[in-house]
């Protein structure tokens, strides 16, 4: 190769520099760029090297434009695949294509508006609920819209309600989660079989959500619903042998659809209440644009009036994006902007940083939804924001999380205006997507 090896710390693990804690990875990443630059190349120990890019032409290279040569690491693969088998997330080559394929009409653009007036009326289930409460009640609003999206993936995709198993799926998801970052970052991990505590108390969890997916195919299979994607799943035969998917691979890709579908859009939401009610002045814009529609609630052909309600969810993407890193691994030797890239290093993209890089981001620390308007993405490079990654694993549920999450935008705020009873500053969570830590406790004020 020809290019510059890009700068960095050498034997990163035994001079102790790198973070025991998840939480500290971002600033970690920090430091590794103010003083190496926006290529860094971290070797960790003999044999574990990642390099570290934040030039976003690096980032459309990687995602985009040379994909080809780059694929998920089997790190990553493998330990989260110990949660999500072999599904769509999780899964590489001709295996991801084919699912892939056969996944993707379901979640057009056009097929989904359809979706979109149970979306709604989901929304209104939750408001009826929150009627019943005393005017200034409190509640958790992280855990309100994890209720709220699991019912929408639930209903959507696989035809059932499972918003009453949210108390059953969180806690395990956290801990499932837990086990699969300590594989992901750890430079050595202990298997799977070996009975220690982080083993068994990891094996617990994830049996508790393999109950609740296959509580969902059972309950479905005795169920009349044909629409669903869930439907499309078990018919689906092999064009080539006729096969349908095994149990195990149904199993794969239920659990895959049900954790993006609805931990990422929850987060996001969360988010956005957080950031309003931090933005009083920011609130009452998008107040103004969702409250003129007083005779009713909000549907997916108002939102086309609302361009606000669609800026307040870019940019509490942009603040925390729900999925803050991307992990790639190099398959063949390339040369990025001028720098080397060995085959079989990871490479490390993460959109928080990328998304507040204040190069492009004016006061990135400012939540200002109006620089989402029309045309402003001219004034930035093609790739500093990509809350849904590039390139041809771009997520499938993009337009499915952006038409849930705009709904549910617009019909909470018609109704209610959500104040964070604290203030002191939320905490992240960055155990897998970017969470709020802990409860957010808020208080519900009724306007309507
Ligand atoms: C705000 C919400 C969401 C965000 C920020 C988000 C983000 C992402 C990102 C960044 C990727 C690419 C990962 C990579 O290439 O390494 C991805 C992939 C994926 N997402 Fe999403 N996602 C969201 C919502 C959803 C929803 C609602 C669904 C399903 C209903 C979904 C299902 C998936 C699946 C199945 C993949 C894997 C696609 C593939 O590799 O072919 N996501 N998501």
């Amino acid at each position: 190769m020809v290019g510059k090896i890009p700068p960095g710390p050498r034997n990163a693990f035994l001079s102790g520099l790198l973070p025991k804690d998840v939480s500290k990875q971002i600033d970690f990443y920090y430091k590794l760029i103010d003083k190496y630059g926006d290529y860094v190349r971290v070797d960790v120990m003999p044999g574990f090297t990642f390099y570290l890019i934040v030039d976003p032409a690096g980032v459309e290279h990687i995602l985009q434009t040379h994909q080809l040569k780059y694929r998920k690491p089997n790190r990553f693969n493998n330990a989260f695949g110990v949660i999500a088998g072999n599904g769509l997330v999780t899964s590489e080559g001709e295996h991801w294509l084919k699912q892939r394929r056969l996944m993707q009409p379901s979640f057009h653009r056009e097929a989904l508006v359809s979706l979109t007036d149970m979306m709604a009326a989901n929304i209104q289930w939750l408001l009826s609920e929150w009627d019943q409460l005393p005017d200034g009640a409190e509640i958790d609003i992280a855990h309100e819209m994890m209720r709220l999206t699991l019912k929408n993936v639930g209903m959507s995709l696989f035809g059932i309600d499972i918003s009453d198993q949210s108390n059953k799926i969180a806690p395990n998801l956290i801990r499932a989660f837990q086990h699969a970052r300590y594989k992901l970052n750890a430079p050595f991990s202990l298997p799977e079989w070996l009975p220690t505590r982080e083993n068994r108390e990891f094996k617990e969890a994830r049996a508790a959500l393999n109950e609740v997916v296959q509580d969902i195919i059972d309950t479905h299979r005795r169920s009349a619903s044909t629409h669903d994607l869930l439907n499309l799943l078990i018919s689906t035969q092999d064009a080539d042998t006729g096969e349908r998917m095994t149990d195990e691979q149904l199993r794969d890709e239920v659990i895959t659809l049900l954790i993006a579908g609805h931990d990422t859009v929850g987060a996001a939401l969360s988010w956005a209440w957080i950031l309003l009610s931090q933005n009083p002045d920011k609130r009452a814009i998008l107040n103004s644009e969702v409250r003129h529609l007083s005779s009713r609630y909000p549907l997916w052909a108002d939102m086309q009036n609302m361009p606000y309600v669609k800026q307040v969810f870019d940019e509490s993407m942009r603040m925390y994006p729900p999925a803050w890193g991307q992990p790639r691994e190099a398959i063949e030797n390339d040369i990025v902007e001028g720098f080397e890239i060995e085959k079989g290093h990871m490479i490390a993209l993460c959109q928080y940083i990328n998304h507040r890089d204040p190069r492009w981001w004016s006061e990135p620390e400012q939540f200002k939804p109006e620089r989402f308007a029309d045309g402003s993405e001219k004034d930035r490079p093609k790739v500093a924001y990509f809350p849904f990654g590039g390139g041809s694993r771009m997520c499938i549920g993009n337009h499915f999380a952006t038409m849930e999450a705009m709904l549910a935008l617009a019909g909470i705020s018609q109704r209610y205006d959500i104040d964070l009873i604290s203030n002191e500053s939320v905490q992240m969570d960055l155990t897998f997507t970017l969470k709020p830590k802990g409860r957010v406790s808020c208080r519900l004020r009724r306007v309507a």
